[in-house]
């Protein structure tokens, strides 16, 4: 892996995306447009990035995009490969690992989910304050070194989730907080898988983040994550969760979000031209 991440970070360093970055932010369904907020924007798609998510293993033919927001340099990861699409929960290693190489200073990863929250329904952003796994799966299982034990308290970096609250207190946004349940996916939960979840004391139920952080965490990355609701998760105010109006309702929420980073990210001192 180290030559391939070698490799992709050579490529992508000829194709202007070296850093420092002050930000990288990885999209979740229906909210690639994100990338859509970047100045002086370039992009490469995954096909030409060796060890990235390649099209056709994720459905979506996925891009790295750089530019800058007010100033700062940004990377945005427009689609993730997600661990139910062949059973590796470190699908994301190479990415981060690459991303880290590039000059990465923070990562903000950005999902959909169904909610449990009375006061967060569809539409609604949420910011993880933590999360529970429930997939039986980790992606550092096999890792030989001693830094595989990572500690997880705190995971979500403090500093990173006082900034995103007050760029939502800026731009007028609620944004709520919240603990997020992995399920491996790609079957939708159970009404009882989400009753345990709420039981176990989720506030949130999805398929992806949680490995992202546990590789950020390893990486020495500091990393938080926003959320926005899709749907009721399932059993819940009548929930039955949907992959396409998943998708159309992560798109209808995507400028909030998108809103919410611009003001996250230009609060972060200057990156060098
Ligand atoms: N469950 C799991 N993943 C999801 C959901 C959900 O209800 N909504 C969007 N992604």
């Amino acid at each position: 892996m180290a030559e391939i991440a070698a490799r992709a970070a050579e490529i992508l360093r000829a194709a202007g995306f070296g850093g420092p970055h002050a930000c990288a932010v990885v999209t979740g369904t229906g909210l690639g447009r994100v990338a859509g907020i970047l100045e002086e924007p370039g992009a490469l798609s995954y096909g030409e990035i060796p060890g990235f998510p390649q099209p056709g293993v994720t459905g979506h033919g996925g891009r790295l995009h750089r530019g800058r927001i007010a100033g700062r340099s940004v990377l945005v990861m427009e689609g993730r490969a997600h661990p139910y699409e062949r059973g590796e929960a470190a699908a994301m290693r190479l990415p981060l690992t690459v991303l880290r190489m590039l000059g990465v200073e923070r990562l903000l990863l950005t999902n959909a989910s169904g909610s449990l929250m009375p006061e967060a329904g569809p539409g609604s952003l949420v910011m993880l304050a933590d999360h529970i796994n429930l997939s039986g799966m980790n992606p550092l299982i096999g890792e030989r070194d001693d830094a595989r034990f990572v500690p997880m308290n705190a995971a979500y970096d403090p500093d990173l989730r006082a900034r995103l609250a007050r760029a939502a207190a800026a731009r007028g946004l609620p944004l709520r907080e919240g603990v997020y349940a992995w399920f491996s996916g790609p079957s939708f939960e159970t009404p009882a898988e989400v009753r345990m979840a709420g039981r176990l004391g989720a506030d949130l139920v999805g398929m992806s983040t949680v490995p992202e952080v546990i590789l950020a965490r390893f990486l020495g990355l500091p990393v938080a994550a926003v959320s926005v609701v899709t749907n009721w998760a399932a059993g819940i105010a009548g929930g039955a969760p949907h992959h396409v109006e998943t998708q159309s309702a992560a798109r209808a929420a995507a400028d909030d979000l998108a809103g919410l980073i611009r003001a996250f990210v230009a609060d972060f001192p200057e990156t060098a031209p």
